[in-house]
């Protein structure tokens, strides 16, 4: 690993900031202490929150070809550090090392796009309804965001958010995951070498989350919070944030409907339902959560999705070929075991998997579970582990109404060969997000975001930037 990326203080105003008390980072496979952090609390988020204002008054007036230029400098360096950020991220994350170099070059995607999307903030000219005035539309940042992180993604969920507000013209104060700090701490050590100014990015961990966001959502100079992680601490974030009118990004929990249809091409609905349940080892929020399968072929997706699962390999993300390696922590454990067990006490099946490796306590096998209820637990939450929940179906109607019995609507996926089914489709399914054919959907390019409770705002794409942008009218006579 490469030391000199490997920070362990909090970045504040451009310092590498000590602070009395330290929390462990622990390597989720080996269980071994990777290094002490600096724990920050409510002065280290104040001092991060002061820096990002006094940073603001020079940075929102840059030009948006020097922000533009700061960005590249920022995805040349994030390339060029690729293989030891990757190692970084596997080291405290656990993903294979191949997903983790595949998130730095998502997350350093974003950089690059937003670099470009910075150039083309445009604003407008609208005659007035009399005629005897101007309407001049302007953009301005929104000013200081505060912008929380979760640890399933560490890299690409920071630079999803950064690169906007930065290109925007925004400066930030950043509460990462404590199980993951590092690869926060080494994108703000390569945007310090990219030359973007002290004050622009700053970095608190913390053990105590709560204490970071109650900080950040109860300072008026902070204009806006965007977060990733639960619709639990979604809406109290949301709730807190009303006090100072912040304006919010959310992007929390997701329950992913897979739907196959009896006319789909069998063996790619059976990669893409593989490719969506086990990347990150099934902790995503964009995870297939409720496969639904055609009645008409239920079996024989079974029986293919059991020779690819049995083919998963375990172990440590390090590793070569391994693609299921821990869950993050104890809690994500008991919960997928809790769900597990509900669902074979309510008359599900494991025909696969089903407990913990017998070679590493901190792996869940890959799974699967036939029999499943739509209403049973397993259906209803996030399960965050590499479990597949197979449910037979009979007809589109009641496919759709299943699908769409939850409050969360992030993402789904349709495996179909009828066009007319997908523009129907295309309508009836309460998601931000929609697969067809397709188990990945995520890239920079597109607009990733959910419905219902499944947030507001959207990241990426050309809709990213305005997050971060407030629209001022000008009426000139
Ligand atoms: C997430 O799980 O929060 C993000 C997944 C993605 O960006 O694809």
């Amino acid at each position: 690993m490469n030391e000199s990326l490997v920070k362990s203080r909090a970045f504040i105003n451009g310092q590498w900031v000590k602070t009395d008390k330290r929390f462990r980072v622990d390597d989720p496979f080996s269980q071994e202490l990777i290094v002490e952090v600096s724990d920050c609390g409510e002065k280290e988020a104040h001092a991060a929150i002061d820096a990002a204002h006094a940073a603001f008054q020079s940075w929102s007036k840059t030009t948006a070809q020097e922000r533009s230029n700061k960005l590249l400098a920022w995805y040349d360096l994030i390339i060029k550090n690729l293989d030891d950020l990757a190692e970084i991220l596997t080291t405290e994350q656990g993903k294979p090392l191949k997903e983790a170099k595949g998130e730095i070059q998502y997350g350093a995607n974003y950089i690059k796009w937003f670099a470009e999307e910075a150039l083309r903030v445009d604003g407008d000219i609208i005659p007035s309804p009399d005629g005897n005035q101007q309407i001049h539309v302007i953009k301005k940042p929104v000013g200081v965001v505060g912008i929380i992180t979760p640890w399933n993604f560490p890299q690409a969920m920071i630079a999803r958010k950064v690169a906007p507000a930065l290109a925007a013209g925004c400066t930030v104060v950043i509460k990462p995951a404590a199980e993951t700090p590092l690869s926060a701490l080494a994108m703000a050590e390569l945007a310090q070498q990219a030359g973007i100014p002290d004050g622009v990015i700053n970095l608190v961990p913390t053990s105590e989350a709560s204490v970071i966001g109650e900080a950040l959502t109860s300072s008026f100079k902070v204009r806006k919070i965007s977060f990733t992680g639960s619709t639990k601490v979604g809406k109290i974030l949301m709730s807190q944030a009303a006090e100072n009118v912040q304006r919010v990004t959310m992007e929390l929990g997701g329950n992913a409907p897979f739907i196959v249809f009896e006319d789909a091409d069998i063996d790619s609905a059976v990669d893409g339902i593989m490719a969506s349940k086990f990347r990150n080892s099934g902790q995503t929020c964009v995870c297939a959560n409720r496969v639904f399968i055609h009645e008409s072929i239920y079996h024989e997706i079974v029986d293919k999705l059991v020779n690819k699962v049995e083919a998963l390999q375990t172990g440590s993300g390090l590793e070569d070929d391994v693609s299921i390696t821990p869950l993050i922590n104890q809690a994500g454990i008991d919960k997928v075991k809790r769900l597990v067990q509900s669902a074979k006490d309510g008359g599900a099946k494991v025909l696969i998997g089903g407990e913990l490796s017998d070679k590493h306590n901190q792996i869940f096998e890959p799974t699967i579970m036939t029999d499943v209820q739509f209403d049973m637990d397993i259906a209803c939450e996030e399960i965050f582990g590499p479990v597949l929940s197979l449910i037979p179906f009979s007809s589109e109607e009641s496919v759709v109404e299943q699908a769409n019995a939850t409050k969360a609507g992030l993402a789904a996926y349709v495996y179909t060969d009828d066009r007319h089914r997908i523009k129907r489709l295309s309508e009836q399914i309460e998601s931000g997000m929609i697969g067809f054919n397709e188990g990945i959907i995520s890239n920079h390019m597109a607009p990733f975001g959910g419905v219902k409770e499944s947030g507001m705002g959207r990241e990426g794409s050309k809709y990213g930037i305005s997050d971060y942008l407030d629209i001022k009218y000008l009426c000139i006579n």
